[in-house]
């Protein structure tokens, strides 16, 4: 033993002195799938394109879009939900998963669209909303009826002469509770999120199965995979033990993640949905991670696990909000920190699992209003610059519908113009705490407020954008006469054909897809510089995420072979010191 001691440590020792340069083993390709090449495009279909003049858009809208979305380059559509529902929500409150919402068109609207896509090569991606369904559905509707009706136990019901149950918040609620009393059998139920979206109780296998059932009814048809609604939530302490505002407060996003979601058999339900559907499909499946943590990420997206495929989190696009205000943004909002979020989730996937990359999506303010600058002078060199650093990340990029054409946040005036259930009611807590609503309409209109990320697409110059012949069920953006699809098609240098070009660079360089990132000077205050490394293959790139010229000094310029995309004309380069202009953003080869 005395002998083997001292062999060990030296052993251990040699093998650490003679490591082999880091980055050796992060060159490693993962598994290589058709989902971690991809790039996802999201479509909120309400506002994408209007057929029949109702406002609202619908299937046949988006069937008729086919072609632009094929031009884009891009491999999978995610739709928001399209089922049944009373829209409380905006779809988010599905009473029939099997049918399709009556302003969006029928099943054979569907079918069509489906196979349209197909026929192009382009997959389609289904939300799955599990974690509660709409009031109005029928296993609710019956569930309500009495203590003893078979749907029951569908739902999370708590006996009135238990007394009241221990607080949980409502998310879309004035009154910002996550119970509502029903006096029809005296009990309180529970929804996470407006009244009209009660918690289903996944602790009972026939919800799950249902569940299942119904997932196997879509695969079936032919859809590509489902992006799961608030995944997390589904597993929760249904014990309701006591939770203090104070313990919520604690950590604005710790409520989800600590109290509220994440419960024991998460990774049990996760498994059982796995082996009962998902494994039996090429198809992929993604979580939004709303209290999924870089600590807990793998035990989602571990492939070793057999459980989902990748997870969004929302480090990133909860960076700069000012706690104790509703979604306010700090304008001064740390590029520092952005490098960091972004840094740390990618070494999450280092070695296993995959990440995603977003900037913007139907509950956020647009890309370009919250981490570029939407002023004539600037919309369009931080558009592409910030479509640059969604295409050459390592993680699949979902990229929201207009940002290819910088469409900006709506900047609404009165409360009044908002639609969304979540503005209303946080709006509503400010009148009933006395608050100053007037210094809310203003934060929305560059904070969080959700209406800034769901104004309908700009076609075009004719009425309301091109969007509808009718009423717009929100209005349309004023600036759509400059900033619309029509015009960016012509123009060679637009937004939107570098979209199209950067979708095309990822796609015919693995390197963006696969390599290895490396994070330079993390604390450049304006520019965010890294490289992506595969075998021999490297790639600079730089992003100047500030109004104003900045530069950086790199080694790494010195080896330079080429000039692969650029927002400029040109890159003012001496020696090893690299000058950006104003969101600038450059990717080049180098030895
Ligand atoms: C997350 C969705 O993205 C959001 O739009 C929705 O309101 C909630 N989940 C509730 O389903």
């Amino acid at each position: 033993m005395k002998k083997i001691i001292p062999l060990l440590l030296a052993f251990f020792m040699f093998s650490h002195c003679n490591k082999e340069p880091e980055n050796k083993a992060e060159i490693s390709v993962p598994s290589k799938t058709w989902w971690k090449e991809a790039v996802v495009y999201q479509i909120y279909p309400r506002s994408f394109k209007d057929t029949d003049g109702d406002g609202v858009g619908d299937i046949k809208g988006i069937i008729s879009k086919l072609d632009y979305i094929k031009s884009l380059g891009i491999d999978v559509v995610w739709l928001n939900p399209i089922y049944g529902s009373p829209n409380a929500d905006n779809g988010y409150d599905i009473s029939d998963y099997k049918a399709i919402m009556k302003e969006f068109g029928t099943m054979e609207d569907f079918d069509a669209l489906l196979k349209g896509m197909h026929e192009k090569g382009l997959k389609l991606v289904m939300d799955l909303v599990v974690n509660h369904t709409s009031d109005e559905h029928p296993w609710f509707k019956e569930s309500r009826k009495s203590r003893d009706n078979p749907y029951r136990d569908y739902y999370h019901w708590w006996p009135a002469e238990k007394g009241k149950p221990a607080f949980r918040p409502g998310a879309f609620e004035a009154d910002g509770s996550g119970w509502r009393f029903d006096s029809l059998t005296n009990a309180y139920y529970l929804h996470y999120f407006s009244y009209k979206q009660p918690d289903l109780n996944w602790e009972n296998p026939k919800v799950r199965h249902e569940i299942y059932d119904m997932m196997n009814w879509w695969l079936k048809k032919g859809i590509d995979g489902f992006r799961m609604d608030v995944i997390p939530f589904i597993a929760k302490d249904t014990t309701f033990p006591v939770i203090t505002q104070a313990d919520l407060d604690k950590n604005y996003h710790g409520r989800w993640d600590v109290y509220m979601a994440s419960g024991p058999h998460l990774h049990d339900y996760l498994k059982e949905m796995n082996s009962e559907v998902l494994s039996k499909y090429d198809c992929m499946s993604l979580a939004e991670g709303a209290g999924m943590l870089k600590s807990t990420a793998l035990n989602f997206v571990d492939e070793d696990r057999h459980e989902l495929n990748m997870g969004y989190h929302f480090d990133g696009v909860n960076l700069g909000y000012i706690p104790g205000h509703f979604k306010k943004m700090d304008p001064n909002w740390s590029l520092v920190e952005f490098k960091k979020i972004y840094s740390d989730w990618d070494a999450v996937y280092k070695d296993k699992g995959w990440g995603t990359i977003y900037l913007g999506n139907h509950d956020q303010p647009r890309m370009v209003s919250r981490w570029g600058n939407d002023t004539p002078k600037f919309r369009a060199y931080s558009s592409k610059m910030l479509t640059t650093f969604l295409l050459s990340m390592r993680g699949t990029p979902y990229y929201y519908y207009g940002d290819e054409i910088g469409m900006t946040n709506a900047y609404f005036d009165s409360i009044e113009d908002y639609r969304d259930i979540e503005t209303i009611a946080e709006y509503e807590k400010v009148k009933i705490a006395g608050g100053d609503l007037q210094q809310f309409i203003e934060d929305q209109k560059t904070g969080g407020a959700r209406d800034n990320g769901r104004t309908p697409m700009q076609w075009d110059t004719t009425a309301n954008a091109g969007f509808t012949a009718g009423t717009p069920w929100l209005s349309v953006n004023k600036n759509f006469n400059q900033v619309n699809v029509a015009s960016e098609n012509k123009t060679p240098n637009s937004i939107l054909n570098y979209f199209r070009k950067m979708v095309k660079l990822r796609k015919e360089n693995p390197v963006l897809i696969y390599g290895a990132y490396h994070l330079l000077q993390a604390e450049h205050p304006d520019i965010y510089a890294y490289t992506r490394i595969l075998n021999d293959k490297k790639m600079l790139i730089l992003l100047n995420f500030s109004d104003h010229n900045s530069n950086i000094n790199l080694k790494e310029i010195e080896t330079k072979e080429g000039t692969l995309i650029n927002n400029y004309e040109s890159v003012d380069i001496e020696n090893d010191k690299i000058n950006l202009l104003p969101y600038q953003a450059v990717i080049f080869s180098i030895k």
